[in-house]
């Protein structure tokens, strides 16, 4: 099987991944809560995955690495409980539904108002289109760094740059950068970065986090036990507790630590190098085939390993089903959960066959 769904999850994990996570489910108790040596471990296991994420994205402290089980409960957790009520709100037709659908949720809710920032034909913003979009009353900018259907990234840096001069908070939606492209928080004026553990990091499903800049506010949605300040009423006020209720997944945790030591012992242009080349590649031959469309700008250095495309006038699924079944390429098609890109690019009705590498294609 040639696997061209890297988008969704890696696959394979790395070895050092699956060895760590089997050596977690022997040796590690459950983490901040208790004092053997079981439970020890996994609370350094767990501090010393919040120290490579934060050494990996620029977060300026390790305690403001909050570990959720993926990126939907990291935007969740960052776009409803950071935003505060009455803002108006900027985010982007890029998006996927794990930022989309808690916006719409506030907006119907009555407690934000959206304004997006279209797409052209072409699948991309005008990042000067948010210069123009923010008004006195602005609260946040929520924007993926990447789309998940053509691969084009944003110039997160840009707009980093505006909400900061203005005071707006900043949530950045990494979930298809982190591991396949460099990532500073406080360069890019990042407030709140959401990530995943099982894509570009090539970590277990069931890991992701948030990762928060120094002063920034964000009330838990979820509630319960936090290993500390048993007796207080709510949540503490600490973090990463505060936004961490409940036992963490610390086996997955192990997984992604050992997943994050070979990205950082690399370094991430290093390690990306090759999955570039064969996205790049990949594109630029598939533009050449008559009667296939291909989508994103494939000339740009900024974008992640994908390649979306169509043939002639086929649905997405029949061409990935015949992928599948005829030449045992695994790719993703239909809408990808991005319904406005999909819009912007004229696919509503077919969706597009997504292609999408990894450190492991060769
Ligand atoms: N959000 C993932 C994707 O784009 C699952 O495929």
């Amino acid at each position: 099987m040639i696997y061209l769904d890297n988008a969704a999850t890696t696959l394979p994990k790395p070895p050092e991944v699956i060895d760590a996570m089997v050596r977690a489910m022997s040796t590690l108790g459950n983490a901040s809560r208790g004092g053997h040596a079981a439970a020890l471990a996994a609370s350094r296991t767990v501090y010393g995955a919040r120290c490579k994420i934060a050494e990996l994205f620029g977060c300026p402290r390790p305690d403001h690495v909050v570990f959720t089980c993926n990126a939907t409960e990291a935007l969740d957790t960052a776009i409803l409980g950071g935003i505060p009520a009455g803002s108006h709100v900027v985010s982007t037709d890029l998006e996927h539904n794990s930022v989309l659908r808690p916006l719409h949720r506030l907006e119907d809710e009555g407690k934000i108002t959206l304004d997006l920032v279209p797409a052209g034909r072409d699948g991309r913003i005008d990042p000067d289109a948010f210069a123009r979009l923010l008004r006195p009353g602005t609260g946040a900018v929520v924007c993926t760094h990447a789309s998940n259907v053509t691969g084009d990234a944003v110039d997160i840096a840009r707009i980093g740059a505006l909400t900061r001069e203005r005071g707006i908070l900043f949530i950045v939606d990494a979930a298809q950068s982190a591991g396949h492209l460099p990532i500073d928080m406080e360069r890019m004026g990042i407030d709140i970065l959401c990530f995943t553990g099982h894509k570009g990091l090539m970590g277990p499903q069931g890991t992701g986090g948030l990762c928060l800049r120094e002063g920034v506010e964000v009330a838990p949605w979820k509630e319960g036990g936090s290993g500390i300040r048993s007796y207080l009423r709510r949540q503490p006020e600490e973090l990463p507790d505060r936004l961490e209720a409940g036992t963490l997944n610390v086996h997955g945790i192990a997984g992604l630590s050992a997943a994050l030591d070979l990205l950082l012992d690399q370094g991430v242009e290093a390690a990306t190098a090759r999955e570039r080349a064969l996205a790049r590649r990949s594109g630029e031959e598939a533009s050449r085939i008559r009667g296939v469309t291909v989508y994103g700008d494939l000339s740009r250095e900024d974008r992640v390993p994908i390649v979306s495309l169509n043939v002639g006038d086929l649905s997405s699924g029949e061409v990935a089903d015949a992928l599948d079944r005829v030449y045992g390429i695994a790719v993703r098609p239909g809408a990808h959960c991005a319904p406005r890109i999909h819009r912007a690019l004229g696919t509503v009705e077919r969706g597009a066959v997504r292609f999408s590498f990894s450190r492991s294609n060769t």
